[in-house]
């Protein structure tokens, strides 16, 4: 059976979309953990941040994330700041094959800038202060995962299809 596939990277970078397509693809439940925490704490992520502050937030997806150890046939999308914790991506790998979804930064903005949904991009200059996280992450998740999807001009379903080869190709290279 095809293992657990774990999808990282930048908010906006369609983590959930793509996800959703892999889980119709293989089967597997679709689980994202920024809808566990929400369920969890009772309210939206923006008003987690206001109300209890990052730090309470982060230590809601790691605790997220202990519960899932062990849960098999599951597609799960993580939110964009989760692997900054290295105890975070320490769970990640042995929740599952963890691959990053990534694209064009101008491509991702436009997508965030559509909704008013994260609470860090709220600042004077959304832009800058976007590049400057996306800047200092990109060699996070590049070492978090086990390889990068670049979904640029790709449709969900067309994306989805390349996780599903990425994490095939990961699942059948002999052992290093
Ligand atoms: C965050 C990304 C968001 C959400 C929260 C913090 C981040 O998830 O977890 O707003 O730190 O990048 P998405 O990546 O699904 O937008």
């Amino acid at each position: 059976m095809l293992p657990n596939i774990v999808l990282i990277g930048f908010m906006g970078s369609g983590k959930s979309s793509v996800g959703r397509h892999v889980s119709e693809m293989t089967g597997h439940r679709f689980i994202d953990t920024d809808l566990l925490v929400t369920q969890r704490a009772g309210m939206g992520i923006s008003r987690i941040f206001r109300e209890l502050g990052e730090e309470e937030f982060r230590r809601m997806e790691t605790a997220v994330l202990e519960e899932l150890i062990g849960v098999c046939g599951v597609v799960l999308a993580t939110g964009g700041g989760l692997v900054l914790r290295e105890e975070n991506r320490d769970l990640l790998k042995r929740i599952g094959i963890v691959l990053w979804l990534d694209a064009d930064a101008d491509v991702i903005f436009e997508r965030v800038s559509r909704t008013q949904k994260r609470p860090l991009l709220a600042t004077e200059n959304p832009r800058a202060t976007f590049d400057e996280l996306r800047e200092k992450r990109l060699p996070i998740y590049q070492s978090a995962a086990m390889a990068r999807i670049d979904s640029t001009g790709l449709t969900h379903q067309q994306a989805a299809r390349k996780v599903l080869e990425a994490a095939s190709r990961q699942l059948h290279q002999p052992e290093q």
